[in-house]
């Protein structure tokens, strides 16, 4: 199994000055060029700040979108609806090629073949043993030399989880990890 960067162009930051600039929107845009992403999930998309981005950025690109939009942990009190509604909006503006998985992200995993996509984003529950579990379940779908990337890597929570099942994963700008599949 080979760890770290692999074939995954990634050197989106020329500059410690860039990086401190960079967002999870500037870094994941970097990528999908660089590397000519077209297919891609988002776990936790949220009211589609990524999702609409992405999307709107990139007219290739396929990406699935999984969030069980439920008003729970930290969202507790926030209008998980109207969040959701955006995102419907979202896919409506690009037909064909952006899809919604209204479900659990680790059970969302279940449908997707394996090996069929570029990359996965993983931002949904923040705690060690969800990151995990989406690492594990949504790593398959990966294509060899694909990559597993996601957000809040400053987060002690998120960081134990990719120590324990990502060793050599990488930090890039905007908080956002990255790790080649083999
Ligand atoms: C940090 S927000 C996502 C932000 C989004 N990725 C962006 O960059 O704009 C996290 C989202 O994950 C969703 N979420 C958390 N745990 C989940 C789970 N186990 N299954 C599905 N969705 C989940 C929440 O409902 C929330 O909308």
């Amino acid at each position: 199994m080979s760890q770290g960067v692999g074939a995954v162009d990634f050197h989106g930051q020329e500059s410690e000055g860039d990086a401190m600039k960079a967002t999870r929107m500037s870094v994941m845009a970097d990528l999908i060029r660089r590397n000519g992403w077209t297919r891609g999930a988002e776990l936790g998309v949220w009211k589609g700040d990524l999702f609409g981005y992405l999307l709107a950025a990139f007219p290739k690109l396929h990406l699935i979108g999984v969030d069980h939009w439920r008003p729970i942990g930290p969202y507790t009190g926030k209008n998980m609806e109207a969040a959701e509604a955006i995102v419907r909006k979202i896919v409506e503006a690009h037909p064909g090629r952006a899809q919604i998985l209204r479900e659990d992200t680790v059970l969302a995993s279940l449908g997707i073949p394996d090996g069929s996509l570029d990359f996965v984003f993983i931002d949904a529950s923040h705690d060690t043993a969800s990151v995990c579990g989406d690492i594990g379940a949504w790593r398959p779908r990966i294509r060899p030399g694909g990559a597993l990337t996601g957000h809040d890597a400053n987060w002690p929570s998120v960081q134990a989880a990719l120590d324990e099942l990502l060793p050599g994963w990488q930090l890039l700008g905007g908080n956002v990890w990255i790790f080649t599949c083999a």
